[in-house]
C-alpha cells in the first residue's frame, strides 16, 4: 500500500503505557469477542514484553506517519504452515482515530506481509455480529463471510453470534 498513512513497527517495552488505556476501555471490550478481564500495569507490561520475544505470532504496533503516534495494534496468530493459514486481529485504541480508514490500511499492510513474505494462503478473522464497524472494515480489506457462528460467545449477559471471515491470497489486491 504505497499511499498508506500508517506504518507498522515492532512493539517496544514502553508501549504498555499507552495500550493499558485501551485494555481498560469498556467500549472497546464490548466490541471484542474475548471475555472482559481487569488489567494491571504489571500484566500489560509483561504482555508487551512477552509479545516482543514471541517468535510464533506477529504482533505489531500501528503508528501514524505524520507524527509517529502509536494508535493501535495488529496481530497474526495461530500461524500454521501446514495449512498455510493464520488468524488476524486489529485494534485501533485511540478513539479519535476511528472511522478514518486507519484499520483498513494497517490490516492490509500486515496481510500483504503475510502473503508475500510468510507464504500464507488463508487469513481468518472472527467478528461479533454486533460489531458492524469491524465487519465493514474487514470486508473493505477483501475478507468474505464464511458463516455465522450462533451463540458462540457469552458477553454482556447474553449469548452472541460471531461472523467467521476469511481472506484468501488469490482474492487479495493491494
Ligand atoms: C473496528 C475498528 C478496528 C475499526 O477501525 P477504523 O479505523 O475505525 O475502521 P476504518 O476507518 O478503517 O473503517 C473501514 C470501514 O468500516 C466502516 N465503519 C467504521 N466505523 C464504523 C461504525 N462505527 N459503524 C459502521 N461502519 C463503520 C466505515 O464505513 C469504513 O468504510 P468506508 O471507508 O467505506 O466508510 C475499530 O473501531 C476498533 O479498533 N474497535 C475496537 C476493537 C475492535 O473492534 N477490533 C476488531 C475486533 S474483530
Amino acid at each position: 500500500m504505497k499511499d498508506s498513512r500508517v506504518y507498522l513497527r515492532a512493539l517496544e517495552p514502553t508501549d504498555y503505557k499507552t495500550s493499558i488505556n485501551w485494555r481498560r476501555d469498556d467500549e472497546i471490550w464490548g466490541m471484542l469477542g474475548g471475555t472482559k478481564y481487569f488489567v494491571s500495569e504489571a500484566y500489560e507490561k509483561q504482555w508487551v514484553e512477552k509479545s516482543i520475544f514471541d517468535s510464533k505470532d506477529v504482533k505489531l504496533a500501528i503508528c501514524l506517519k505524520e507524527d509517529d503516534r502509536y494508535i493501535g495494534n495488529v496481530y497474526m496468530t495461530n500461524i500454521d504452515m501446514q495449512k498455510q493459514s493464520c488468524h488476524s486481529h486489529v485494534l485501533i485504541g485511540e478513539k479519535d482515530c476511528w472511522g478514518k480508514g486507519y484499520a483498513v490500511e494497517a490490516l492490509t499492510l500486515l496481510c500483504d506481509y503475510m502473503f508475500s513474505e510468510r507464504n500464507i494462503h488463508r487469513i481468518q478473522a472472527i467478528v461479533l455480529e454486533s460489531n458492524q464497524a469491524s465487519l465493514k472494515m474487514h470486508q473493505k480489506c477483501g475478507y468474505k463471510i464464511d458463516g455465522l457462528m450462533r451463540d458462540s460467545v457469552f458477553k454482556d449477559g447474553k449469548f452472541q453470534n460471531q461472523y467467521i471471515l476469511s481472506l484468501l491470497k488469490d482474492d487479495f489486491e493491494v
